[in-house]
């Protein structure tokens, strides 16, 4: 037996060389511990991979994309998020960096809404107002992962609310799955079902700096919205109703234009806003999966395409973002550092009769559909 071992040894080890010199391919999804809620459940990261070297880190925790890396020359990566490195951060103040936002992206005036004749209070957490979700949104909680492996690797995330949390009706549950296409595209798709009249609006508030997180203010990117109208507010951010043309306003980006362009001019709207901070009203009216937005970066470097199948866009410029995130990299986040493209219905929508309906019914299915697509 001894000899026979010391033959296949050798061979072992001369087929362990050989296969170093063709690198073993990286696995597309993989998985690791990232520490633990506040209520001891396990959090963890998942990475995802493509072809072209393009890599996506989502967080058990509110669903959170807490790093986008894109390749930038040989062998180099840069991250376009805001974010942190550990889950510290996360769990700590900040303004829903990377997070899905549900129940209800965006604000509901005066925390409260009638349905079928029925008053629901929320949580007041801004200003009077409800803000994505209240107290304890789905950017807050632990969601279930399944792994879908594949050529394009994808996760999928599972969240049950129960009747009454945050104040809304009806055992929701919410799937989202987050796919990484080798076209250098993120695919978020959200699907929900309840047992009661409810309402919905799903949406994911990552903040982007195409310069690289934590490089600069977003001023300089140029950005393109395909939308004739917006939502304009009031001074708690509560869309008026009415659907305004954009048209010889500073919010008007049907043609591509420097964020920082007119961002301080005085606009009562962008007095509102303290900067944009706004609901677009797409020219595609939703349903099918279509353009929303195109921004490309300081000195036209790498562009970002958003597609939805949702019919608004909050385009908000980090108007709030104020230098007290130490961020990854120790990289701190002030004024205007970040961009969200926030896909959504209406704000303010269950008190508005007039706007596209967020009521979800039992035997309905929610869906909607965002791509981020990467172009260098
Ligand atoms: C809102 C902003 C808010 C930000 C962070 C955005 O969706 O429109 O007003 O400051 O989220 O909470």
């Amino acid at each position: 037996m001894r000899p026979q071992h010391l033959v296949v040894l050798p061979l072992l080890a001369l087929a362990a060389c050989s296969t170093t010199e063709t690198k073993p391919p990286t696995a597309n999804l993989t998985k690791e511990p990232f520490g633990k809620s506040k209520t001891g459940e396990l959090v963890e990261r998942y990475t995802l991979r493509n072809s072209k070297g393009m890599e996506v880190a989502i967080l058990t925790y509110g669903g959170i994309v807490q790093a986008i890396r894109l390749p930038n020359g040989p062998g180099k990566t840069i991250d376009v998020v805001l974010g942190f490195d550990t889950l510290d951060g996360y769990l700590g103040e900040h303004p829903y960096f990377g997070a899905l936002i549900g129940r209800y992206g965006n604000r509901i005036g005066n925390a409260k809404f009638t349905l079928n004749g029925k008053e629901y209070k929320l949580a007041a957490n801004n200003n009077g107002h409800s803000l994505h979700g209240g107290l304890k949104g789905f950017d807050k909680v632990v969601w279930a992962p399944k792994e879908i492996p594949g050529e394009e690797p994808a996760l999928e995330l599972t969240y049950t609310s129960k009747d009454g949390e945050e104040g809304y009706p009806g055992d929701l549950t919410t799937t989202v799955r987050y796919t990484l296409t080798n076209a250098n595209e993120l695919k978020l798709e959200y699907n929900a079902t309840t047992d009661k009249d409810t309402v919905l609006n799903l949406t994911n508030h990552t903040y982007f700096n195409l310069a690289g997180a934590g490089e600069g203010d977003i001023l300089g990117h140029s950005i393109q919205i395909l939308a004739d109208r917006f939502t304009p507010v009031d001074k708690g951010l509560i869309p008026t109703g009415e659907l305004k043309p954009v048209a010889g306003t500073p919010f008007d980006f049907t043609e591509p234009k420097p964020i920082g362009s007119r961002i301080m001019q005085d606009d009562p709207q962008m007095v509102n806003g303290k900067g944009y901070d706004h609901n677009y009203v797409l020219n595609s009216g939703g349903g099918a999966l279509a353009l929303a937005a195109r921004v490309t970066g300081p000195n036209g470097v790498r562009t970002m395409e958003v597609l939805t199948t949702q019919p608004g866009v909050q385009f908000y410029s980090g108007n709030f973002l104020d230098g007290s995130n130490k961020g990854k990299g120790g990289h701190v986040y002030n004024q205007r550092y970040g961009f969200c493209l926030e896909t959504q219905h209406f704000p303010d929508s269950p008190n508005k009769p007039d706007f596209p309906s967020v009521v979800l019914k039992p035997g309905e299915k929610y869906q909607s559909t965002t791509v981020y697509r990467f172009l260098q």
